[in-house]
């Protein structure tokens, strides 16, 4: 959830880490610091509560220190609330040790009597504040700062992200990942290095990275890098790669959001990511990097797919895709619910964990829990070398380039195009897709970024349309089939960015219980496209009238009968049916953005939200 940036070089630290803590801003935005040190070992911490901007002005642009040395943080607090005091970077008692974490340490109630009952006094309400004086302690006793982090690691409890700087070693940087509490990459440079919690933070500066695995330690000066694990011994193989990612698309450009920028790249998004799993001359489903999964489609038997939030979403929608291209069982499951049921999983079965960012500690601990079990995995992320990919038998990368808005827009239509694929693929590796279905399915997918480029052409009609939706308090967002999952993230964009409450129902589930909210304050969004089950959604219309309430439709172009029930309608051009709900996704996200910006919402930095979400 939080932050974490490191620099080693000859370059000044502490513009390079606020220039990282801003590319890292949606991780956490609560408060933000930086420790930067000199090379004789001069050390400086600032810290703020608050967004970056109150630390930047602290530093007055960090110009003005020599430090070439340093870590930063932008947090999203756990333990203590988002305080000077409590941001990070924490030093030890005596500032021989500054560390910034990612994580909770949940044994540290326990560690923090047992300090304190060692003379130590706290500064700071935080749990991280326990690593600093734990590592100061071991320092102090002669270890040296990597050899005091792995001492220390041993004796926290839970997963951790961690960056450690010591006065005492000028130019170098101690980092660990410690369980599935969030990503440590090591962006290597010439003559300089640097410690982030994600890409988005090392590719402006270099695209060669090294993702630490789980319990590696990583030591970083500014021309070297070891990696050992947690015994001291330097790890086998060190997989060095180089991200494919325009660090250009870091950046907002002339949108005046991440958000905007990112639903506005979803015909780019859509093409790069479907050229990358299929071809259509010749047709074929390709799907690269499904390694070793590959041969091992044909022993399945059972699908289940988990991830959180829109890639939960996203998930749902790949069960209609598999259940009907696969011929296959498919069910699907929370991350956060399946990793602690007593799911029925079997060697048959494979678990298909659907993440953006690679990085979210539910769905990681859920394919620990598929891996024990044996089964076969498969990870659709957006991210190169995200954890998900590393743990997963094979991954399906949908291309969306980096995401920075905390609401995922164009990553989930991306997932949604890696599930159809994958779906295919199955159905053709069990024998149930001929190959003429695969040509035609493969061809279906073609127009679709096109499609996706004229809806956006026409979104600034969704104006007035969101200008009255932007007076409501409360709304329900309908769809029946496909269409249900799109109704259940079209609410969840509206709330997270807009902050009115919106729930997506199945439509047939609205007599049961949601129809008497009803009322001329409550408007409804239904999805009532040409596919989504036509004639039973113009009940559901009919019977929302007929309470007073106000329907705003998304309808197939020219579906006059529908427009003429429906206070508003959002037409969307005709589509293959499966793919259908991958379109009614865009007017959607519009929506959401135009109503929260007319609202006076941070759209890409929303209340309350991180976008990686690795605690519990
Ligand atoms: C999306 O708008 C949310 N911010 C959130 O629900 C997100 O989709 C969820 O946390 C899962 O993230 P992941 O795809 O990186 O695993």
């Amino acid at each position: 959830m939080c932050g974490i940036v490191g620099y080693t070089g000859s370059r000044p630290a502490t513009p390079l880490l606020i220039e990282g803590l801003r590319d890292l801003e949606y991780r956490g935005y609560d408060s933000a610091g930086v420790a930067v040190m000199s090379g004789k070992g001069d050390l400086e911490i600032v810290k703020r509560a608050g967004k970056i901007q109150r630390l930047d002005d602290a530093l007055d642009g960090g110009e003005r220190t020599s430090a070439t040395t340093g870590i930063g943080h932008t947090r999203w607090a756990t333990h203590g609330k988002p305080t000077d005091m409590n941001a990070h970077p924490h030093p030890g008692t005596n500032g021989h040790v500054v560390v910034v974490h990612n994580g909770i340490v949940e044994n540290y109630a326990e560690l923090r009597r047992e300090l304190s009952e060692c003379g130590v006094t706290f500064s700071s309400e935080t749990d991280t504040e326990t690593i600093a004086h734990l590592m100061e302690r071991a320092m102090d006793r002669g270890l040296d700062l990597a050899s005091a982090l792995r001492e220390t690691a041993a004796r926290l409890e839970g997963s951790q992200a961690i960056v450690a700087i010591s006065p005492s070693e000028p130019g170098v940087l101690a980092a660990a990942r410690l369980g599935n509490a969030g990503g440590v990459v090591l962006g290597i440079g010439e003559g300089e290095n640097f410690v982030a919690s994600d890409l988005a933070a090392v590719i402006p500066h270099t695209r060669h990275v090294v993702f630490l695995a789980d319990h590696q330690f990583a030591r970083v000066t500014p021309g070297a890098f070891t990696i050992t694990g947690t015994d001291g011994q330097p790890v086998g193989t060190i997989d060095e790669r180089v991200v494919p990612i325009d660090p250009m698309s870091a950046l907002k450009g002339n949108y005046p959001h991440f958000m905007l920028k990112e639903i506005m790249e979803q015909p780019e998004a859509l093409s790069d990511t479907i050229q990358s799993l299929v071809s259509v001359e010749p047709p074929e489903i390709r799907l690269p990097d499904l390694g070793p999964a590959a041969d091992q489609l044909t022993r399945v038997n059972r699908v289940v797919l988990i991830g959180m939030g829109t890639s939960l979403h996203a998930a749902m929608l790949g069960r209609y895709f598999v259940e009907k291209y696969a011929g296959i069982p498919a069910e699907i499951d929370n991350a956060s619910e399946f990793r602690y049921r007593d799911a029925i999983l079997d060697p048959g079965t494979l678990v298909v964990s659907v993440s953006q960012s690679g990085e979210t500690v539910d769905v990681l601990e859920g394919m620990r829990v598929a891996r024990d079990a044996g089964c076969l995995q498969v990870t659709i992320c957006n991210t190169e070398g995200g954890q998900t990919t590393r743990v997963a038998d094979g991954t399906v990368y949908t291309r969306a380039g980096l995401e920075r808005g905390v609401a995922s827009t164009k990553c989930f239509t991306a997932a949604l195009v890696a599930l159809y694929a994958l779906a295919l693929r199955l159905g053709e590796a069990r024998g149930h897709l001929d190959q003429e279905t695969i040509i035609e399915r493969i061809r279906a997918l073609v127009p679709l970024p096109e499609h996706v480029a004229r809806i956006l052409g026409a979104e600034q009609a969704l104006a007035r349309v969101a200008r009255d939706l932007s007076q409501a308090q409360n709304m329900l967002f309908l769809g029946r089939g496909g269409a249900f999952p799109v109704a259940m993230e079209g609410a969840l964009k509206m709330k997270e960015v807009s902050y009115i409450h919106a729930e997506g129902y199945a439509a047939g589930e609205m007599k049961h219980g949601p129809i008497a909210l009803i009322d001329p304050g409550f408007p409804s969004v239904v999805i009532a496209t040409r596919h989504a089950l036509r004639n039973k959604i113009i009940s559901n219309i009919e019977q929302l009238q007929a309470r007073g309430g106000r329907v705003v439709a998304l309808v197939t172009e020219g579906d006059n009968e529908i427009e003429e029930l429906c206070d508003d309608c959002i037409e969307l051009p005709p589509v293959d049916q499966t793919l259908e709900p991958i379109l009614a996704t865009i007017p959607l996200q519009c929506l959401a953005y135009r109503v929260a910006i007319i609202r006076g919402c941070d759209v890409d930095q929303p209340r309350n939200l991180a976008k990686t979400v690795t605690v519990e």
